[in-house]
């Protein structure tokens, strides 16, 4: 009996201890910023601590720059200065990669994302909005009680939505949210750690309809399925799993396990990276992108899920014409489609080709948006365009001794240098707004921007913001109304919005 009770402390010290340790290199990823302390020790004796200007030099936010706001004029300007004209380059004294970090850094701050995510409020803005092609009003739909993750919207003109700690509900089409569809997979309410963080394991991700819902009525779900004591952990391990069901009279009904791995490959590094966003083909394939749940080495490791776009068929069986073939015992190799991916928060199909697209996170700079194909290695930990959170450049790869060519990875269609954190897309189709025909509407958290982008012979050849400083934007889908619908979050909470023509053209 008091073995017992020795045995239960010191797990219980162990859980809480690791709980510390995991949310402690969350905030220190997301927090850490030598940019900012290298501008006030170098930048803002004259260029104001906020950016603003002072008598010694110009302000840097808040008007046109002179010399050009690219990142790299802006490189070119912190290093090699002005002297004649009262700016001294910074080349000589400062190593080359805080010259980067400190451009990218005046860059963040005139783009307003800031450089971390505690800006949550939204800004949903009244009246008709100018944009190039088609002006357009914003109009709330409904507002949620908790953090969402996906909508997909109905043919009918309701609204699925995932909750991630609660599951999934319907909107109806007044906006008004139904109750908790019963017998999901299970969510679990985040664990708090020790210094206030929480820790998921066990969330509802993405939803994504058949591509013909109206005759089968399959919904494709993915979640993080948690196991602990069942799988013989002593800690709490999840990984995505994809499943398919129908709803019928609010239960979930007829579920189907579509995509999921063997426990061994389960991790405990929290669910909030997973990405699990779904797409079809218009060969009868399921994809799901899995972001990097795990430590980086995983990434180009193919026998394990992590940092993958994996393919099966709509059924779940694995297609003979997948690329890879398992190498360890335990592995996901025969489902792996692409892998060398970050954080690939966004994944659709073009509507002409049926061609998978996906967009994902880099670290600080260098978020891209990428034409997936068969066997594509994207080449994360080795290449991004970006710096890693602490301004440093990326040299995880080299650091876990991976080895791996520039000309073996596929380069993005879409580098978005300094990264206002690509969250979702979808490509346009429908009545509401011709002329964006198949461009890419793309969501943002950090930047809380809207974009279209038109991309031609595998080249952005256009790009607008639809909208700025709305709120995290963290799915965009489009309706059978070709509205186009967003899911935003702000807080730990969420609002449906679309954006519907406004006839107040002049
Ligand atoms: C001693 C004062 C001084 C310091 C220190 C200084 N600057 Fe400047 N900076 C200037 C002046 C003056 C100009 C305007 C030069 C001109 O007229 O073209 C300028 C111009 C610039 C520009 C170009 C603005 C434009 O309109 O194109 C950038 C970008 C810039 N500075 C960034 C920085 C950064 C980043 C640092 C710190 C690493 C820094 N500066 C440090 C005085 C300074």
């Amino acid at each position: 009996m008091r073995r017992c009770l020795i045995v239960g402390v010191c797990v219980a010290l162990l859980i809480v201890f690791s709980l510390g340790c995991v949310s402690w290199w969350l905030e220190r990823r997301e927090t850490h910023e030598p940019s900012l302390l290298a501008f006030a020790e170098h930048c803002a004796s004259c260029h104001g601590s906020e950016l603003e200007g002072s008598d010694l030099g110009p302000p840097l936010v808040g008007v046109d720059l002179q010399n050009g706001d690219s990142t790299e004029a802006l490189i070119r300007a912190v290093g090699a200065g002005y002297p004649e004209r009262g700016m001294p380059g910074f080349g000589q004294s400062l190593p080359p990669e805080l010259v980067k970090g400190l451009a990218l850094f005046v860059s963040e701050q005139r783009q307003d994302f800031g450089t971390t995510s505690q800006s949550w409020e939204s800004r949903i803005p009244d009246g008709p909005q100018r944009a190039r092609d088609h002006d357009f009003r914003v109009e709330v739909v409904a507002k949620l009680a908790s953090r969402p993750y996906s909508i997909a919207p109905l043919p009918d003109g309701r609204i699925l939505v995932s909750e991630i700690v609660r599951g999934l509900s319907v909107i109806d089409s007044e906006g008004n949210q139904g109750p908790l569809i019963a017998d999901t997979p299970r969510v679990w309410d985040p664990i708090l750690s020790a210094d206030n963080n929480y820790v998921m394991m066990g969330i509802v991700l993405d939803l994504a309809l058949h591509p013909d819902y109206d005759d089968t009525g399959w919904i494709y779900l993915s979640h993080t399925h948690r196991c602990q004591l069942d799988c013989g952990f002593l800690l709490p391990k999840s990984m995505v799993q994809v499943v398919r069901g129908r709803i019928r009279e609010g239960r979930w009904v007829d579920q189907e396990i579509i995509w999921s791995v063997d426990p061994g490959l389960y991790t405990v590094v929290p669910d909030n990276v997973s990405a699990g966003r779904l797409a079809f083909d218009h060969d009868g394939h399921v994809y799901v992108s899995i972001g990097g749940k795990a430590t980086y080495d995983w990434v180009q490791w193919l026998d394990k899920p992590t940092g993958k776009i994996h393919r099966v068929r709509e059924d779940g069986t694995v297609p003979a014409d997948n690329p890879f073939e398992p190498e360890d015992e335990i592995s996901t190799a025969n489902t792996v489609w692409s892998y060398g991916h970050r954080t690939p928060q966004g994944l659709a199909t073009h509507p002409v080709t049926g061609q998978i697209w996906g967009t994902e996170m880099g670290p600080r700079g260098g978020d891209e948006v990428n034409l997936i194909v068969r066997g594509g290695n994207y080449g994360w930990p080795m290449f991004t365009n970006g710096l890693d959170y602490d301004g440093e450049p990326v040299t995880i790869g080299e650091e876990l001794g991976l080895e791996l060519a520039l000309e073996d990875t596929i380069a993005p269609i879409v580098d978005f240098t300094p990264a206002p954190a690509i969250s979702s897309f979808e490509f346009y189709r429908g009545q509401a707004f011709p002329a964006w025909e198949n461009d890419l509407i793309v969501g943002s958290l950090r930047a809380r921007t809207l974009y279209r982008l038109r991309i031609r012979g595998g080249e952005l050849v256009d790009q607008e913001k639809l909208l700025t400083g709305l709120a995290r934007i963290r799915d965009v889908e489009v309706g059978a109304d070709g509205f186009v619908y967003l899911l935003l979050e702000h807080g730990e909470l969420g609002t449906i919005v679309r954006l519907v023509p406004s006839d107040a053209r002049v």
